[in-house]
This record gives structure tokens, C-alpha cells and sequence, in this order.
């Protein structure tokens, strides 16, 4: 999978991609080549960048004779206040006239780098940032050495991979760059395994100075890709409207995406993509970049004055202080290239998630119908409401149910008791461990609502250890939801959530934790760190996170947690480890989901996104929708309920219980089959002209499961006068015989292919059909 090539070149390989980069001029370390696998790459093939006498010239082997790398600082920079009278740093020798004939140089102004360092004749923007001693920011990174690991070296908080992953052999590949005034050396990691078609990549800093440097937002991994002409494509929005899909051109200049809050956040997933301007599920070029990290990160892609693109993804607003000898590991990002557009890529991540990254005994058990007491009875939660909650829920089929926000101490609305987790007397006389043994008696599992992170300024945890909180000295709190920041950067703050926890898990002998998280960060500060680490609390933080959630997912096993944060503000691979579930959306609105969702699946596949039947009117948006297309949005996904049965109709009850007892009968194998986008904006249908005949925002979905095929069609606004709408189901064997189950009609995969089955949901606004194939015994021998 690693191959090098005269220690120059590079080359890492599998079935799905080929990435390559090289040496040049035993000093830079270039980027060549990332797409579909190819034997090699002769340099000498590779575009000649232009040159002109302005640009930035390193001399072609020279090495340690011009300034930049003989590591003699001279007698520095003065003092403050000090002047030594305007003595030029360079000698006059490294200036060549511009019109004097120029001898071969590499321009870092240029060069595809791999790992570009800002200020020594590059001035695009940098993978990162450091401030030496000196005052000065300028870094170079020049080649040292090489190692091939022959397994998973990864970063110990933030490995991502399973332990039994079943992505084949792994290989990791450790190139070693420094600067060579010898302040810095930094460490690219790849990650390569036999059969995963993606690429991870995450970088390691060692401070090899004498002096403590400060390290700023270090990339996890750049890239400097082809000539476009580029679309970028994120996935952003707002809270209830997470991952809608954003496309625009990419021009001159540069887009970026990220969060600064402490969290990934409902504005932008942590990913960006690059397309062809005309690539859409089926076809063109994509290369993505993701961050497998749940705090404040940058996306960016800068498109330089040669029109090339430089792609990135790591930290934002990290100032992290390193001492002499001290090192920085980066969270891990992953890259993914496509040919087959944005369903091929989302094709390799949803492989790649399920194979190597969601733990296994939860693709062996996808998650339980639940019912959620939130939008039923919000907060006004109690052990008899909440019985009878359970009671109607497993009538409608629903399996477990979690008990919502509400039920400790004094909490009656969003504005007080956060932090006092223990169950509200009044209410739940018998406690959590009293009303789950009731539910249990009733046939139903137990999950419970927390948001251990956050703290209520009312609250005797704040009152007895107002230290603990996120905080400035001398600067107002600023309050979101009412609620404060617990200081997760200190132990004795992880030690008393696991502890508290723990206690509730085993007291109740609940299966089920919604993990919420209501706010992003501000005056992010920590009483527990000194002065120059202030700017690594937004990580530390989340290192904090990442340590309390695996001790309890190790100590707990059997319980599954639902990663949330006001919905689906912080989705990310960094959490998927923990959170085999997320609430993705405080979205409930069938119609709204529809988006959501579909964006959702470009990152994740559907097991992971839990999508609830709401009830009518929506709470959100107040649209009607029929039962039908409320239960066959959420279908496909991680399915439940949100809603109070004896509040709904009996027809509705009747359309429900259906639901949920299709889901568990299909679940398991729903977990295995491949999702595919049939209809949607990235659809091929979506990105040519729209024809006057066709209905506006219609969405459709499959899951391939090879013998038996799943599809759902969804069309919000009907239109006067249609042809019905046929659609085509791609990627089936041609030649196969297929059986509509509901109708009994046969078609041959070819056909389905190529013009498709026809969807017809019947008259007015927001219907929706589903259809079952199965594939008959017909063709085979
Ligand atoms: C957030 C969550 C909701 C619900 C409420 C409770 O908004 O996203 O699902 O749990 O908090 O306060």
C-alpha cells in the first residue's frame, strides 16, 4: 500500500485511490498526484509553473548555503525599544537582481506543497502558524526522513478507527519535515488501510528549540489540487435547518467554512468538497476533506493567482504554547476522492463509518424504536405522565423511551438546575430507578436526557464550585439558554460527571443516554490553566469530552449514547465513535427533514441520523402532513417517535404502529445496504433544466441491499396537470429480474437503470411512496 520510491517519491495505494507525494530538490516535500490508483507519476510530466521575477526563488540545491537554512540567528531581534540602527538581516548576496539571468530555483510561491509553512518565500496561507521567541512568525519545513509504520499509529485521544476494524491491513506512513533554523520539526501521518477508500491524515509538532514557541491552528491536512474550473460544496444552516446543501463556484480568492464556538456547530459540518461544476450523485470529480473533531475548526479552500486550489482542515482559534521538547498532535482528517460524484463519495464514507469507525455492537444492533418525551410533554415531565407516555408508545410499536429534559432537581423550564442531576421528588417519587422498573414491567427500555456539560448559574453545583466554569476573570459571563460552560479541561470536573453518570446509568439500569449539549462558548477561559495555555481551552475542552465519553461508553458497554446539541450542532466523526446515534435535527417536521436529511447522508449513513414522527401541526413550522409521509421520512433512518399517542388519532396510531414494526422487521438489514440519493438538489434530474411539467423539491432514496432494493419517494408541492414521475433506480444488476412487491410488476435491472418505476403518491401537497423490489430468482442459472 506504501510504496517509496529512491526515498523521493511517496506513493500510497489501495483499490479506491492513489496519493502521491515527493521530494523535490531533496528539500521540499511536494504534492503530486490524488485520485483514481495509478501505477506512477513521472515528474517530469507535471505542469511547469510559470515564473516570473517577482516570485519568491530558492536556489536548486543549495542546500544549507543561502540564510534561510543555515540556522545562524546572528545577534537576533533587539529588545523592545532597542534599535541596532535598520542592519539588513540578509546579505546582499541573496538578492539577485531581477534582471540578471536567473539559475534553476523552486518558488514555494509555486510549489504544490503538502504541509506549506507561511513566510519563507511562500505567502499563500500556511497549514499553521507559530510564533518563536523571537517575535518573529516566518516557518520553513524542509524534508528530514521517513518512516512506514506497519499498523495504525494514531493520535492517542483522537484515533479514530475501531480496534477490530474490518478495513484490511493498515499501514501508516510518517514523514518527517523542520525548519532548519531548528525550531520546529513537524510529523505528517498517513493513514492507509487495504480496503478503505479513504485517507487519513493528521500532523504532530515538536517544539526543537530552547524556547517555549507558540503553535497557532495547526491544519489536521492541506492540499494543493488541480486547476479547476471548482464548485465548492459544504453543508450548512442554522439550528433546525443543520447540513443543507451549499454550492457555489470557486473563484479567485478563497471560501471558507468553520466554527469558532467550541463546538462543530449547526452553521457548517466540518467537511468541504470540491467538485466539477457539473458532477452531481452520479457523476464528476469530488475531493472532500473532513475533520474527525467536534470543537471549533476551519475548512478552507484558497484558490491562489495561478487559479490553484489549496485545500485544508484543522483547528481555528487554537493558540497552543509549546515548551522546549513539547509536542502538538493534530486531530485526524480524513480525505476522500470521487469519480462517481457525490454518491461515490458519500458510498466511501458510509463504508468507511461502518467498518471502521461505528462501534461494532451497534451495527449488530441498530438502535430501538424509541419514543422521546420531549415535544409530547417538554417539561412537564412525571412518573405517571411518563408511564403513560410508555404505555402509548408501545402500543404504536415503540420499544424504549427516553425520558427527556425536566425531570431533576428544580428544573420546570430551560432556566434553572443544570448541574443538580439528581431525579425531582415531586415528580418522580420512586426516582429514575422507580419509573424504569415500571416501564420495564410494561415491556419497555429505559434512556434518560442529560446535558452534563453545561451548568445552570442557579444551581448548587455553581453555587459550590463556581471554579469549575468556563470564565474570564473580570468579564461577564455571557449566558446562552440560560447556562454555563462546565471546565472540562479540569479532572476533578471529569471525575464528578463520570461519577454522577455512572451513578444514574446503574441505579436505573438505563440503555439509552441522550447526550445533549444547548450552547457554544464564550469567555472560554479556564482558572485551572496558566496564562499562556488560555488559548488551548477550546481543545483541551474537548479532549476533556472525548475522555469522559470513552471511560463511560467502556465502563457502560450496553448503553447506547445519542450524541445531540440542540439538535445536530455537533455531528461529527469525532463523536461518532461515542454517539452511534445523533438526534440530527430539533427539526421534526417531515418536510423540513427532508433537506436535512439529505444532507445528513452525504456525511453519514442512515442508521447513525435519528428522525422522529412528530405530530401535526408541527411544532416548528405548524405544517400538516399526512401520517403517511411523516412515518416513511423517518423510515429509513434511525427511527421513533416524538409525539403523545393519545393525542393522535386512531388512524394515525394504526399508520404509526405499521411504521414501527416495518422498521424493526428491516432495520438489521437496512444497517448493511447501501444508501443511494435518487432525487434531490444533487440529482442529475436537479442539476439540468428543470422542465415546466415537474414538481418543485422532490426527494428520492434507496436502500440497495442487492436481492431486496428499498426506495422512497417524497414530493412536497404537487403541480397541475403532471405526467407522473418515473424514476430511475441505478447501479441494479442488468438483466436481473426484479419484482415490485406492493404491485407485482417485473422489471429487468437494465430498464430500472435506464428510465425507471413509476412513483405515484396520489393528489395534493407533501406525499410520499415507498416501494419494495425484490430481485427474483429469474436470471440466475
Ligand atoms: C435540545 C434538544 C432537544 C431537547 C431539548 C431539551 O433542544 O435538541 O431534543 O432535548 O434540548 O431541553
Amino acid at each position: 500500500m506504501i510504496s517509496v520510491e529512491s526515498g523521493e517519491q511517496f506513493h500510497l495505494k489501495n483499490d479506491s485511490f492513489s496519493y502521491i507525494c515527493g521530494v523535490v530538490d531533496r528539500r521540499f516535500l511536494a504534492h503530486l498526484y490524488w485520485g483514481a490508483p495509478v501505477r506512477e507519476i513521472d515528474p517530469r510530466g507535471l505542469p511547469r509553473p510559470a515564473t516570473a521575477s517577482y516570485l519568491t526563488r530558492i536556489p536548486l540545491s543549495m542546500e544549507g548555503a543561502g540564510v534561510s537554512g543555515s540556522g545562524d540567528r546572528g545577534e537576533g531581534y533587539p529588545e523592545a525599544g532597542g534599535d541596532r540602527g535598520g542592519r539588513a538581516p540578509l546579505s546582499a548576496d541573496a538578492l539577485a537582481a531581477p534582471e540578471a539571468p536567473q539559475p534553476p530555483a523552486v518558488s514555494l510561491d509555486l510549489l504544490p506543497q503538502e504541509y506549506p509553512a507561511w513566510g519563507t518565500g511562500e505567502q499563500r496561507e500556511g497549514a499553521f502558524a507559530v510564533v518563536y521567541a523571537d517575535g518573529s512568525e516566518a516557518s520553513r519545513l524542509e524534508y528530514r526522513e521517513f518512516e512506514v509504520i506497519p499498523d495504525a499509529a494514531e493520535p492517542e485521544f483522537l484515533g479514530l478507527l475501531r480496534q477490530e476494524h474490518e478495513l484490511g491491513r493498515v499501514e501508516t506512513l510518517r514523514i518527517r519535515l523542520a525548519d532548519p533554523r531548528g525550531d520546529i520539526s513537524v510529523d505528517l501521518y498517513y493513514l492507509i488501510a487495504e480496503r478503505a477508500p479513504v485517507l487519513i491524515r493528521w500532523a504532530r509538532f515538536i517544539n526543537t528549540s530552547e524556547a517555549a514557541l507558540t503553535l497557532i491552528d495547526p491544519a489536521s491536512a492541506s492540499v494543493d489540487l488541480p486547476v479547476g474550473p471548482w464548485e465548492v460544496l459544504t453543508l450548512g444552516g442554522a439550528w433546525s435547518r443543520e447540513r443543507h446543501i451549499l454550492r457555489t463556484p470557486l473563484a479567485f480568492g478563497g471560501y471558507s467554512v468553520g466554527s469558532r464556538g467550541g463546538a462543530t456547530g449547526h452553521q457548517s459540518a466540518p467537511f468541504l468538497a470540491l467538485c466539477d461544476p457539473a458532477a452531481d450523485e452520479e457523476h464528476g470529480r469530488v475531493y472532500a476533506v473532513l475533520l474527525a473533531y467536534s470543537g471549533s475548526f476551519e475548512a478552507r479552500c484558497e484558490v491562489d493567482q495561478f487559479e490553484v486550489p489549496r485545500l485544508s482542515i484543522g483547528l481555528q482559534r487554537y493558540r497552543g504554547h509549546l515548551e522546549a521538547g513539547e509536542c502538538f498532535e493534530t486531530p485526524v482528517a480524513l480525505l476522500v476522492s470521487s469519480r462517481s460524484g457525490f454518491g461515490g463519495m458519500s458510498d466511501d464514507l458510509h463504508r468507511f463509518l461502518r467498518e471502521g469507525v461505528i462501534p461494532k455492537r451497534w451495527r449488530e444492533a441498530p438502535p430501538k424504536v424509541v419514543i422521546n418525551s420531549w415535544e409530547a410533554m417538554y417539561f412537564q415531565v412525571s412518573h405517571d405522565r411518563t408511564l403513560s407516555l410508555a404505555r402509548g408508545g408501545r402500543d404504536i410499536g415503540a420499544e424504549l423511551l427516553v425520558l427527556d429534559d425536566g425531570w431533576f432537581s428544580r428544573r420546570r423550564d430551560d432556566r434553572s438546575s443544570l448541574g443538580d442531576w439528581w431525579p425531582n421528588e415531586e415528580r418522580f417519587p420512586l426516582g429514575l430507578a422507580g419509573l424504569a422498573d415500571a416501564l420495564r414491567e410494561e415491556g419497555m427500555e429505559f434512556g434518560f436526557w442529560m446535558e452534563p456539560e453545561m451548568v445552570s448559574p442557579e444551581s448548587d453545583l455553581c453555587r459550590e464550585h463556581p471554579e469549575w466554569v468556563l470564565q474570564i476573570p473580570g468579564r461577564e459571563p455571557t449566558l446562552a439558554r440560560s447556562q454555563l460552560i462546565l471546565d472540562l479541561t479540569r479532572e476533578e470536573v471529569r471525575e464528578y460527571l463520570i461519577d454522577t453518570v455512572s451513578t444514574l446509568l446503574r441505579d436505573s439500569g438505563a440503555s439509552y443516554l441522550k447526550w445533549d449539549m444547548n450552547r457554544n462558548m464564550s469567555e472560554a477561559g479556564s482558572l485551572n490553566l496558566s496564562r499562556e495555555r488560555q488559548g488551548e481551552v477550546m481543545h483541551r475542552y474537548i479532549l476533556g469530552l472525548y475522555e469522559i465519553l470513552r471511560r463511560l461508553t467502556e465502563a457502560f458497554p450496553g448503553v447506547l449514547i445519542e450524541g445531540c446539541a440542540g439538535g445536530g450542532g455537533r455531528m461529527d466523526y469525532g463523536l461518532l465513535r461515542y454517539c452511534p446515534r445523533f438526534w440530527a435535527s430539533d427539526q421534526t417536521d417531515a418536510i423540513e427533514r427532508l433537506e436535512i436529511n439529505y444532507g445528513t447522508t452525504l456525511l453519514f449513513p442512515p442508521e447513525v441520523i435519528g428522525s422522529h414522527v412528530s405530530t401535526v401541526p408541527n411544532h416548528q413550522v405548524r405544517r400538516i402532513t399526512d401520517a403517511e409521509t411523516r412515518v416513511l421520512t423517518s423510515l429509513p433512518f434511525s427511527f421513533g417517535f416524538e409525539l403523545d399517542p393519545a393525542q393522535e388519532s386512531e388512524e394515525e396510531r394504526l399508520r404509526y404502529l405499521e411504521g414501527a414494526r416495518r422498521f424493526r422487521e428491516l432495520r438489521q438489514r437496512f444497517s448493511s445496504c447501501r444508501f443511494r440519493r435518487l432525487l434531490g438538489p444533487l440529482s442529475p434530474e436537479s442539476r439540468g433544466r428543470r422542465l415546466s411539467g415537474e414538481p418543485a423539491g422532490e426527494v428520492a432514496w434507496m436502500l440497495d441491499g442487492g436481492d431486496e432494493v428499498f426506495i422512497f419517494y417524497y414530493r412536497p408541492l404537487t403541480r397541475s396537470n403532471v405526467r407522473p414521475r418515473r424514476l430511475r433506480i441505478p447501479g441494479l444488476t442488468a438483466g436481473a429480474i426484479y419484482q415490485e412487491q406492493e404491485t407485482g410488476i417485473r422489471y429487468d435491472g437494465a430498464l430500472l437503470g435506464q428510465v425507471g418505476i413509476v412513483v405515484e403518491p396520489g393528489p395534493g401537497d407533501y406525499r410520499s411512496t415507498f416501494v419494495t423490489l425484490i430481485r427474483t430468482g429469474a436470471d440466475r442459472p
